[in-house]
């Protein structure tokens, strides 16, 4: 049998790039998907013969019946919510039993998180997913929280630690904020309920992923966020609170980084960002409402996770270049290039005046000023589709322009929301 590729699917830009619909196509040849970082912050969705799946901590690996699902240590898991998208998704016909595998080494987002973070979000103004991510790393980095593997050994151990927590972090919280926190027995019974149901989940990951991706291959780890939201390379202070590119996946899977093939970064054929922070190709409110949609069509620019309206801009392919080499970028997947027809003329950001990096500071990043080139449009209907050939000059011109720019190869373009509206340019 031929070995399988190894595979890191990541997003470049601010998230909701199209990930889930290109690991959903790259999950074909894959043997397990693997989340690494990130938690219930993400809203990865994929439609399916008519039907549109939202997974925010199950890897998008679950929606084919054989492949099995891994969430790393890497991520902060919010567990009785994973129950109910798990729940959800057998509602839609999706058997997850035996395929899932959650790591004991994986970070809890406890009701205090979410607690907190909903009263720290009034006055920070990050405009955050409020599902309790940022408090949860905190608590991780300060060795205060409580892992996955912790559940399993009793009753008695989880209150112990719960009420550590209670005692050192929540005493801190009580006095700043006016706020009450639910006592450790009734947390500990919520989740001692979730791991009678999931318990026979939590295994080792490591040495499991490595074992598949030696000898048959097929490991697909599924990024969540986009390279611009990575704590330590994004619009600091306006992102999340993990490592989203790539580089994620050694500490959040506990793999040896050499045994990957290929890094497959997403792009969509324009920029969004949802929630607050620098957005250099920012466009005009007339653009923004063009490129995002009324919310008529399930793939309008408005969040999986939380429903708000994404802010909409131009491609820019100064941040292109800057996380091609973060990342180590293969190849490129363009999403949503048919959400480009009718627009005239298109712009895409090649460099910033007097400047063709991307700065590291918030202040410099908020002073840029692009330099566009611009490139006609076209406005036939692309979203049937499948040969690269096959599209509008301009389409074709649009997508060689990004390629010429980033100096590489734009492997795979989204021409609609569903499984099969791609077009695959073979190397
Ligand atoms: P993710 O978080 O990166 O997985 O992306 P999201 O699922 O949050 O947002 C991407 C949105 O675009 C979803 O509504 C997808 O169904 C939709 N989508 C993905 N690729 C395409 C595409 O090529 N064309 C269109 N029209 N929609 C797409
Ligand atoms: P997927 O995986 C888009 C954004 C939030 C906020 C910032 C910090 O679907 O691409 P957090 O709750 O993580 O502390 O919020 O990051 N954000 C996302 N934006 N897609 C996501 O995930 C996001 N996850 C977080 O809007 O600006
Ligand atoms: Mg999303």
């Amino acid at each position: 049998m031929q070995r399988l590729k190894n595979i890191i699917v990541v997003g470049l830009f601010w998230g909701d790039e199209g990930k889930a619909k290109i690991v959903d196509l790259l999950t074909e040849n894959a043997r397990v998907v693997a989340r690494y970082q990130g938690g219930a912050n993400a809203g990865h969705s994929v439609e399916v013969a008519g039907k549109r799946f939202v997974l925010h901590q199950v890897p998008t690996g679950i929606l084919h019946p054989d492949k099995i699902c891994v969430l790393g240590a890497g991520m902060v898991i919010d567990f009785p919510k994973i129950l109910d998208e798990l729940y959800g998704l057998e509602k839609l016909g999706i058997d997850w039993h035996g395929r899932l595998r959650i790591s004991p080494r994986a970070n809890l987002v406890l009701p205090y998180h979410k607690l907190v973070e909903e009263i720290e979000e009034r006055k920070r103004g990050i405009g955050t997913t409020k599902r309790g991510i940022d408090p949860a790393y905190r608590d991780k980095a300060a060795r205060i929280n409580v892992r996955i593997g912790e559940i399993g050994l009793g009753k008695v151990h989880l209150v112990k630690r719960l009420d550590n927590w209670l005692d050192e972090m929540g005493t801190l919280y009580e006095k700043s904020y006016e706020i009450e926190f639910p006592s450790a027995e009734k947390v500990a019974d919520e989740l001692i309920r979730v791991h009678d149901i999931l318990g026979d989940s939590v295994h080792e990951v490591s040495s499991f992923l490595a074992e598949i991706a030696r000898t048959t291959g097929g490991v697909l780890a599924e990024g969540a966020q986009g390279s611009m939201l990575s704590l330590n390379w994004g619009t600091y202070p306006f992102v999340t609170s993990s490592e989203t590119t790539a580089n994620g996946v050694g500490e959040g899977l506990g793999m040896d980084m050499r045994l990957f093939d290929e890094v497959v970064g997403l792009a969509k054929a324009f920029c969004t960002r949802v929630g607050n922070g620098p957005f250099p190709t920012e466009a005009d409110v007339q653009t923004q409402a063009k490129l995002r949609g009324t919310g008529e069509h399930t793939y309008d620019e408005f969040g999986s996770t939380t429903g708000r309206p994404r802010r909409c801009g131009w491609f820019d392919a100064v941040v292109l270049r800057y996380v091609a080499t973060i990342n180590g970028l293969d190849a490129i997947a363009l999403t949503k290039l048919d959400c480009l027809t009718g627009i005239e003329p298109l712009k895409i950001a090649v460099e910033y005046e007097g400047s063709k990096t991307f700065p590291a500071t918030i202040a410099e990043i908020e002073r840029v000023v692009p330099v566009y080139r611009e490139l006609p449009g076209w406005h036939e209907d692309i979203s049937q589709i499948h040969n690269f050939k096959k599209l509008p000059d301009a389409a074709q011109d649009y997508v060689r322009a990004i390629e010429e720019i980033a100096n590489k190869p734009v492997k795979y373009i989204g021409v609609g929301p569903g499984r099969e509206d791609i077009i695959i340019i073979d190397d």
